[in-house]
């Protein structure tokens, strides 16, 4: 099977780049990830990218020549998809209009529910029963896109922040790969 082209973008620790990473393995899971970038030097995930050897870049994405940087970035490596993966920085809709339809990203809510930041704490805080995570394509609106798929959790009586984020993100690994596998498969 050939496989689609896919770009990750991170800003942080890369746990969902990495159950990603491990994803791709699969002969039948339908992207490689043949792109990496980071809007930070020091985000954690860039290790995995030396790991598995894959390419990488850093781009900050605080101007235009930036941003035609990874547009070509982009153009070069024939990539398909682009998957934000805790990547912390709003894009622009140039970009976003330049690549409608194949950016995902992956939100630790049920959309539309508790969009941006700290949904963990604004998720206790209203005494919630049941939270999870959900994967969407980018529009211009934040957190706002077409919804893929949605992952649900209960939580727990004495649930706490640092839990709840630990149970959702487990819940997001597969969430990001079954969402990907149903966009080129439609199931
Ligand atoms: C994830 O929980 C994701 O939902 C949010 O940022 C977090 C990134 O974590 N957008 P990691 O870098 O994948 O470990």
């Amino acid at each position: 099977m050939v496989k689609k082209k896919a770009c990750v973008f991170i800003s942080g620790a890369g746990t969902n780049l990495k159950a990603l990473i491990h994803a791709s393995r699969f002969y039948n899971f339908p992207i490689n990830i043949s792109l990496i970038i980071s809007n930070k030097k020091k985000a954690g995930g860039i290790r995995l990218a030396k790991l598995f050897s894959i390419k990488y870049d850093v781009i900050n994405l605080n101007n235009r020549l930036h941003e035609i940087k990874l547009l070509n970035e982009i153009k070069r490596n024939k990539i398909s998809i682009i998957c934000l993966a805790g990547y912390m920085k709003i894009l622009s809709k140039n970009f976003i209009n330049r690549f409608k339809g194949i950016i995902i990203n992956i939100h630790p809510s049920l959309l539309p529910k508790y969009k941006g930041l700290n949904t963990f704490s604004r998720v206790l805080k209203n005494n919630e029963k049941i939270t999870g995570c959900t994967v969407h394509l980018v529009n211009e609106n934040l957190d706002g896109g077409k919804i893929i798929l949605k992952k649900k959790l209960n939580i727990s009586k004495n649930e706490k922040v640092e839990s709840l984020k630990k149970r959702t993100q487990l819940l997001e690994y597969r969430a990001f790969s079954e969402s990907i596998v149903k966009l080129y498969r439609g199931n």
